[in-house]
């Protein structure tokens, strides 16, 4: 089939000045983590984002370049070099809008899976806004929702300062044995054990009926991760609940807050481990970092974070500050091979 495109594969770290523009401006339009009315996504921003990861991270990009050198569509795969989840590789697919039903999305998936392949992964792994072409596509070609997952979104116009106040003021009654520590980018040397061991609870979140392994990280991958983070030039805030009593990190939470589309802000985890549930720990953990946003960042117009729908704890807590879902996502998955079969028969 003739798409009339020519469609190049680029290791994302790699991506030269003039592709990371284009694709800032195709993603602007098709990214399925926008809303309608979003800034567009800035090509510094984008620049840093595609090019700095951790060390065991690999993502890779088709580029499908128009006869005058315009970008139709991309598709990325992503790979991590952890002791889990090795059978997964991570895919994403976006056509710009009057390029579609050509069968690009399908021939960019199909290009891009062989990196996977290669690398011996057996399942790939995406998201597809429900409602919306993505999922039309996603089931089109054969991937099956494994999870809903909603997007919700806060106006830090819309924080409810005073509640924030309350939950803070609450801990001194209902978590007299914790106390918190803020730490602002990567973590020192001697919280990263503790760290990846209490990070370990974000296992305890629904998968649903996803193909997915629990999730551990060693101290060195948190490490690189930080570091990943903190060249890009992202500041992440993160805040430990701590047991007064054992030392023990008994609650975490994190934001990230981007150098360049600065009106954006992302939620990381927020989890609390079990033997320290029932104190408000996650409400004061959210709250001192909220409150703290609305104090130092006026900059700063909308927090967005994911939650499973399946999470009735977690979404309380978002809905009392004031989160409202402005997306249902499908995490969609499928063994590559079948997938590659069918997607020769479309293509
Ligand atoms: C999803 C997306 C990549 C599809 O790109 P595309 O080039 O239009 O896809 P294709 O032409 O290869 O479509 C393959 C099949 O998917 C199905 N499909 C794709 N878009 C569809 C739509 N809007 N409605 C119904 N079915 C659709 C069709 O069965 C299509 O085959 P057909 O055209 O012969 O009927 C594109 O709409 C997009 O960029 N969306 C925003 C990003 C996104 O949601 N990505 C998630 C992908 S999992």
């Amino acid at each position: 089939m003739d798409l009339g495109a020519h469609v190049e594969l680029v290791a994302c770290a790699d991506l030269e000045d003039e592709a990371v523009r284009a694709l800032a401006e195709l993603l602007s339009t098709t990214s399925m983590f926008r809303s309608s009315g979003d800034p567009p996504i800035s090509a510094p921003q984008l620049a840093v984002d595609e090019r700095i990861n951790p060390a065991w991270m690999r993502r890779t990009r088709a580029l499908a370049w128009g006869g005058s050198g315009q970008l139709l569509g991309t598709s990325v795969v992503q790979l991590e070099d952890r002791a889990d989840n090795r059978h997964v590789a991570g895919v994403e697919v976006d056509v710009a809008p009057g390029a579609r039903r050509r069968g690009l999305g399908a021939h960019l998936l199909e290009t891009i899976l062989p990196v996977a392949v290669a690398d011996g992964r057996r399942l790939c792994m995406g998201s597809a806004p429900e409602g919306e072409p993505g999922a039309a596509f996603a089931a089109a070609v054969g991937l099956e929702v494994g999870q809903r997952e909603h997007r919700n979104r806060v106006p830090t116009a819309d924080l409810p300062r005073d509640e924030l106040l309350r939950w803070v003021a609450a801990a001194q009654h209902e978590a007299p044995g914790y106390e918190l520590l803020s730490v602002d980018g990567p973590l020192p040397d001697h919280l990263l054990e503790p760290y990846a061991e209490a990070v370990a609870v974000m296992n305890d979140a629904p998968i649903d009926a996803l193909d997915l392994e629990d999730v551990t990280f060693s101290a060195d991958e948190l490490r690189s991760a930080h570091e990943a983070i903190a060249r890009r030039g992202t500041e992440r805030w993160t805040v430990l609940a701590l047991h007064r009593e054992s030392g023990a990190i008994a609650g975490l939470t994190e934001l990230f807050l981007p150098a360049h589309d600065r009106w954006l802000v992302e939620q990381g985890d927020t989890g609390v481990l079990a033997p320290h549930r029932g104190h408000g720990l996650g409400r004061w953990l959210k709250a001192v970092n909220a409150l703290r946003l609305l104090d130092e960042r006026p900059d700063v117009e909308v927090i967005q974070t994911w939650n499973a729908s399946t999470n009735p704890h977690m979404l309380a807590i978002n809905h009392a500050m004031g989160f409202r879902a402005v997306g249902v996502e499908a995490l969609v998955q499928g063994d590559i091979e079948p997938l590659l079969e069918r997607l020769g028969r479309l293509t």
